[in-house]
């Protein structure tokens, strides 16, 4: 691993949206924000963290294979991709990564067809509900798993 483990956060369809888009539902706070704040966040836990967002299945497949080489963790919001993406839940599998999920919103609390997800058969945890804290916590979980491994404890 390098010297700071490296994270990337990912961040699915829609989610270029934050701010403007549903606001009762997702809040007002905006991606630029979400990113800005995951920068910070990770320099304070000794994380070298970067952003991406797609609206794209397909490049964020991309993203994930490459994470493999050059990424020691992943938090990821696939958006809707998460309730119907059997290709980006085999990409998550095949990195080898640990895989932090987070949802904005309480997915347990909305329609029915958002309770299920493929991306939390491939990740250690999931955060959702919590609004843009979800990202800090993913980041400070991936930091302490960090921790415990260069440790040697559980
Ligand atoms: C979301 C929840 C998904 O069901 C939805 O499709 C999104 C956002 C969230 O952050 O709450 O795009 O992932």
């Amino acid at each position: 691993m390098a010297d700071s483990p490296r994270v990337l956060v990912l961040n699915g369809p829609n989610l270029n949206m934050l701010g403007k888009r549903e606001p009762e539902v997702y809040g007002h706070t905006t991606l630029a924000d979400v990113d800005a704040r995951c920068a910070s966040v990770g320099e304070s836990l000794g994380l070298a963290v970067t952003c991406r967002q797609s609206n794209h299945e397909g490049e964020l497949v991309g993203w994930i294979q490459e994470a493999r080489e050059q990424q020691d963790g992943l938090v990821i919001n696939a958006g809707a991709y998460t309730h119907t993406s059997l290709a980006l839940h085999d990409a998550l599998r095949a990195s080898d990564l640990p895989v932090v999920e987070v949802h904005l919103s309480n997915i347990h609390r909305r329609e029915d067809f958002r309770r299920h997800s493929y991306v939390a058969l491939a990740a250690v945890g999931m955060i959702c509900g919590l609004g843009p804290l979800g990202y800090e916590l993913a980041l400070q979980a991936l930091a302490e798993r960090f921790r415990s491994a260069a440790a040697g404890t559980p």
